[in-house]
């Protein structure tokens, strides 16, 4: 190269500046393409990773979007932003506190408040770590003594006259993530002794939800006899997102007792190679036999946080959990090679689930919509290394897997978060609300990896597949590539939780505008006088309201956006990790003696 452009310079100037412009030009697709794959052919690694190498050159991928952005992200006010979500926050927490308190959740349209968690003041809890990054320091005042005073019993359940009430059970995941979760991060965010205390006294007091055969927590547990609900088929994402909360609270207790209720579910899921068989963890188990009972995969309702909780347990841990990154990387690539399809004509990317394995649902699910931000997380935060993991292949022979390994993983993850991120965001940028719908059924799409092979054998043009959808307006077609199966916008936080992470982690400015027009939405389609409610339909502007706002609202939809608008990082993604209600969480590292004393290997 350097010689060519010597004997252009001895022709004329213009030659050389020419010469010089197609250098730059080649030198960056080469370095900007994820394609570029450098690491092609190095040997293998082998488990466990303790080696990091060197940091590689800095190549901005995802590749830079095509299209002018037509706005200038430096000539915005991002910190008054910030302030607006904040006003939003406490327009919905003064609404809670005079209408509902201390109850669970307001009824933003009726002005009440609703008991559906407990009855133990779930908004409250689950608002405390919102407050502090917030600096609400009055609200968090208010709320400590109610939290001081809460004993965790269960509330007295109604029966018709003459009939026994029905047992009572407090809802174990859903307690664990927001009260749990909510108090952990409280405390470690403000060193509150209070606060672990009715943490340490909460989660002995759901202890007996673990006393099942094999140590998988049970449904509903009885936080005053211990007694466990008798509903014994359950659901991944219940059983497989707790260890975060309770290797965090092992950790600040010294207790060991926390530490082996995180560690014995690890053991059970890791027992009879059953990810080894799929690839990843299936949805349905069964908590008496430790097992699973379909072959269902899923990244959606039934699943999600189970396999955010793999990559999340390996980062609290000051990334010293090395099994639970090793089934991370392997649940990933499955998810990569056989839950991903791009829909025609305008190339969404989506993921969507399986059964029976491996016909395809289509059904794409907002709840679906964290899968960006965790692939973009762990690309970001992970070494190289990780990435060379020996993974043993599936027993389940998924067609075009093999594709996969052409690439260099940790720019493939990235790809895929990009194109998934976009296309949770044009799910809403396709609504008249501009608030995307619940589900949607896709009518007709490939599996990514297939349409990866054909790009690649074609000399790899153009972008690759599913990475920049296109719009309803660039395409001919008139049949939409997908139809809505829940019309609803229930103030869920996935999409703005990958926004926040994309944002974080490639540093382009269109996510936090993207984020801006969803928050612009939220107030001009869900806000009530005294809150926020869920939308009934997203396609109709100004439409009929449910009379609802979840603590989730409050805990992550507003949080995020809040952290996306703020120009410092309040949260350093290597020094925290959110737990699946947003609660973040400080990276730790356990001691010799802890090592010791819980048995940690
Ligand atoms: C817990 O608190 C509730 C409400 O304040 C009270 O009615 C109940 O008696 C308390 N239970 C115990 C065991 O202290
Ligand atoms: C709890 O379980 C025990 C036995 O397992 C049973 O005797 C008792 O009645 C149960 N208590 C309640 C309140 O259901």
């Amino acid at each position: 190269m350097t010689g060519a452009v010597t004997r252009h310079l001895r022709v004329s100037p213009r030659r050389l500046i020419f010469g010089i412009l197609a250098f730059t030009f080649l030198f960056t697709l080469y370095h900007i393409s994820p394609l570029s794959n450098g690491d092609f052919g190095r040997p293998v690694s082998i488990w466990p990773v303790h080696v990091h190498p060197p940091p590689r050159p800095h190549r901005p991928y995802p590749p830079p979007r095509p299209e002018n952005p037509g706005w200038n992200s430096e000539a915005i006010n991002w910190p008054g932003r910030a302030e607006e979500v904040k006003r939003a926050f406490l327009h919905a927490y003064h609404g809670y506190e005079e209408y509902a308190a201390p109850k669970d959740e307001l009824h933003p349209i009726s002005n009440d408040g609703v008991d559906n968690f407990n009855g133990w003041g779930v908004t409250m809890f689950d608002s405390l770590s919102t407050m502090l990054l917030m600096e609400l320091h009055d609200e968090f005042t208010r709320a400590l003594p109610l939290i001081q005073r809460q004993n965790f019993s269960m509330k007295q359940q109604h029966a018709p006259p003459g009939r026994k009430p029905p047992p009572a059970y407090a809802p174990f995941f859903e307690t664990v993530i927001r009260y749990l979760g909510g108090l952990l991060s409280a405390y470690a965010l403000s060193h509150e002794p209070i606060l672990l205390e009715r943490a340490d006294e909460l989660a002995t007091k759901l202890a007996g939800a673990f006393d099942t055969p094999f140590g998988l927590p049970a449904f509903g547990v009885n936080t005053e006899t211990g007694n466990y609900s008798a509903k014994h088929y359950t659901i991944l994402a219940e059983i497989a997102s707790c260890q975060l909360e309770y290797s965090y609270l092992a950790k600040v207790t010294g207790k060991k007792e926390h530490y082996d209720r995180s560690a014995k579910i690890m053991e059970t899921l890791e027992k009879g190679n059953i990810l080894r068989r799929y690839g990843m963890f299936p949805t349905k188990w069964n908590i008496m036999s430790g097992e699973p009972t379909s072959e269902g995969l899923s990244v959606g309702g039934a699943a999600d946080s189970a396999h955010e909780y793999l990559l999340k347990l390996y980062l609290l841990t000051g990334k010293s959990d090395t099994e639970s990154l090793k089934l991370y990387i392997q649940t990933a690539n499955t998810i990569l090679s056989t839950l991903l399809y791009v829909s025609s004509p305008r190339g969404l990317l989506y993921v969507t689930d399986v059964f029976p394995i491996p016909k395809p649902s289509h059904k794409f699910e907002h709840l679906s919509c964290f899968l960006p931000g965790l692939l973009a997380l762990g690309a970001h935060t992970l070494p190289d290394s990780a990435f060379d993991i020996e993974i043993p292949a599936p027993i389940i022979h998924w067609k075009d897997a093999d594709e996969l390994g052409l690439y260099n993983w940790k720019e493939l993850h990235m790809l895929a978060a990009q194109g998934l991120a976009e296309s949770c965001y044009q799910m809403y940028e396709d609504q008249p609300t501009g608030l995307g719908p619940d589900e949607v059924l896709f009518r007709n799409g490939e599996l990514w990896v297939k349409k990866l092979r054909e790009w690649r054998e074609r000399g790899r043009k153009g972008p690759p597949p599913g990475v920049f959808a296109k719009k309803t307006h660039e395409v001919a077609s008139v049949v939409p590539d997908y139809d809505i199966r829940s019309q609803k916008y229930l103030l869920r936080p996935e999409t703005i939780e990958s926004i926040f992470l994309m944002w974080k982690t490639t540093g382009d400015p269109v996510w936090r505008e993207r984020g801006w027009r969803i928050f612009k939405a939220l107030e001009s389609e869900t806000k009530t006088p005294s809150g926020y409610a869920s939308l009934y339909t997203v396609s109709k502007p100004h439409s009929i309201l449910q009379n609802e706002m979840p603590s989730y609202f409050l805990a992550e939809s507003l949080k995020y956006l809040y952290l996306l608008f703020r120009d410092d990082d309040l949260v350093p993604l290597d020094r925290w990790v959110f737990n699946t209600e947003a609660h973040p969480l400080p990276v730790f590292e356990w001691s010799a003696w802890e090592r010791k004393k819980f048995g940690i290997s």
